[in-house]
């Protein structure tokens, strides 16, 4: 089948890329020159394991190819993704599908022959509906149905989770347009992934069902490890007793700094105006996102507690700067709360993360200064900060650790480290729910 994916960010580029490994015939198509010219050179804009290798091998078969011009790829294409951005929009909330609502004008314009509009952007209940007005009153003649296809895969793993789905969701009532994504999806029923048909609104309300129930998952198992500090017990064991209950299920129950990332904190957020504006509030939801943002603050005021001596011209090694491990990905990650407010508080920042810092740059504060290796980042300073829990740092020379820095305090915000491992070498440490342990 020819497929044009308008986007080719994280999402666009990882499926656009799968399909064509599928064996369809796939034009990646995006505004952002730059990011298209450097496709064109082999290289890939964003960092993802796997991704590189599987892209040249698709373009190398003539089955994936990249451009700007949306018009050529979408006369062709059977079917034309959207998976364009929708960030929270500024001011209350809403998810901004203004760049949703331009691809699809420009789509109406260009398509020829039956043509199956899909979104794979994360977008509201109803966006399908307006997307079928804007689309007829730009071309009242095309032949186009619109299709809601959400994505569900998890940047760092976005591959396998594609090709392997838990699901593939996909929301339509026009039996022409489900044949069509029947059989773009049918490599995928090799692996025995379930297909589930829904009216498009319902579609639409999942994805967003999902990412709210993933943030409160992690918000509740926060708030429990802010319980188990003040009363005693340790948060990882209440994790484990919990999950192993088949109706709870342990995934999604790390406690951390937060949530961030390009999806949760906006998708919340989007929700909550969509229930707000219907008169059916999501109060749960509502808190969820209150409580996260007051952790990211309170994980910066953690930090400034651990340190010992005067907190202006301290020194600060960060350790992990993307929202997760195995991205570059910087949107909404709590590691700018953390920095920003130690920055606020006169801290020096030194930080280092293994594949994020070029994204970093761009948005952390003027004065941090970034290290090139774990070590170097830690070398004379009163704290080691562990925001992002990449592998690198999961088995640091300890002993080494301890003769770089000045003081050796260690916050560990994703709980990587058996606390007695470092409290046997001399360190100070500081964890999430497992109490503050003091060497002495
Ligand atoms: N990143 C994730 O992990 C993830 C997971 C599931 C769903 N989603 C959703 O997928 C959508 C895309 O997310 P992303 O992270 O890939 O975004 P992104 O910002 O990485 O990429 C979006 C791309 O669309 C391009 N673009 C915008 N308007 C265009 C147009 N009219 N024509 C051509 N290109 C255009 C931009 O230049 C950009 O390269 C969002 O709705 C997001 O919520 C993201």
């Amino acid at each position: 089948m020819r497929v044009a994916m308008i986007g080719t960010g994280y999402v666009g580029l990882v499926s656009g890329t799968c399909f064509s490994d599928f064996g369809h015939h796939v034009t990646c198509v995006d505004k952002d020159e730059a990011k298209i010219d450097r496709l064109n050179r082999g290289e890939i804009p964003i960092f993802e394991p796997g991704l590189e290798e599987l892209m040249r091998r698709n373009v190398a078969a003539g089955r994936l190819d990249f451009a700007t011009d949306l018009v050529d790829a979408v006369r062709q294409a059977e079917v034309v993704f959207i998976a364009v951005g929708t960030p929270s929009r500024r001011g209350d909330g809403h998810a901004d599908l203004s760049y949703v609502h331009a691809a699809a004008r420009e789509i109406a314009r260009a398509a020829q022959g039956f043509t199956v509009v899909v979104t794979k952007s994360t977008v509201p209940v109803g966006t399908g509906a307006d997307l079928e007005h804007i689309i007829r009153e730009t071309a009242p003649d095309a032949d186009i149905s619109v299709v809601s296809n959400p994505e569900f895969l998890r940047e760092g793993a976005a591959i396998d989770d594609f090709k392997r789905p838990d699901r593939v969701v996909i929301g339509t009532s026009d039996p022409r347009a489900r044949e069509v994504m029947a059989a773009l999806y049918r490599p995928l029923s090799l692996n025995a992934a379930p297909i589930l048909f829904t009216e498009r609104n319902t579609s639409e309300l999942i994805k967003y069902a999902n990412n709210a129930f993933l943030a409160m998952k992690i918000t509740f198992i926060n708030e429990m490890a802010d319980l188990c500090e003040h009363v005693g017990g340790n948060v990882q064991e209440v994790a484990r007793g919990i999950g192993l209950d088949g109706r709870i299920g342990s995934k999604f129950l790390h406690p951390g700094p937060g949530y961030g990332g390009s999806c949760f904190p906006k998708d919340t957020l989007a929700l909550i105006r969509t229930a707000q504006e219907a008169g059916s509030p999501m109060r749960l939801i509502e808190t969820v996102t209150t409580v996260n943002e007051t952790r990211k603050a309170a994980m910066g005021r953690k930090v400034l507690e651990a340190l010992e001596g005067p907190v202006r011209g301290a020194t600060v090694a960060v350790l992990g700067l993307t929202f997760k491990p195995n991205t570059d990905d910087m949107r909404d990650s709590p590691a700018i709360n953390i920095v920003q407010s130690l920055i606020d508080r006169g801290v020096k920042v030194r930080a280092y993360d293994p594949v994020g810092m070029e994204e970093a740059r761009k948005v952390l504060p003027a004065g941090v200064t970034y290290a090139t290796g774990p070590y170097e980042c830690a070398d004379g300073a009163d704290c080691l900060v562990i925001v992002t829990e990449w592998d690198a740092f999961r088995a640091l020379d300890l002993d080494r650790l301890k003769t770089l820095l000045r003081v050796p305090t260690v916050v560990d915000l994703r709980n990587i480290y058996p606390p007695s491992d470092l409290i046997r070498r001399g360190f100070r440490y500081v964890g999430i729910g497992r109490g503050n342990l003091d060497a002495g």
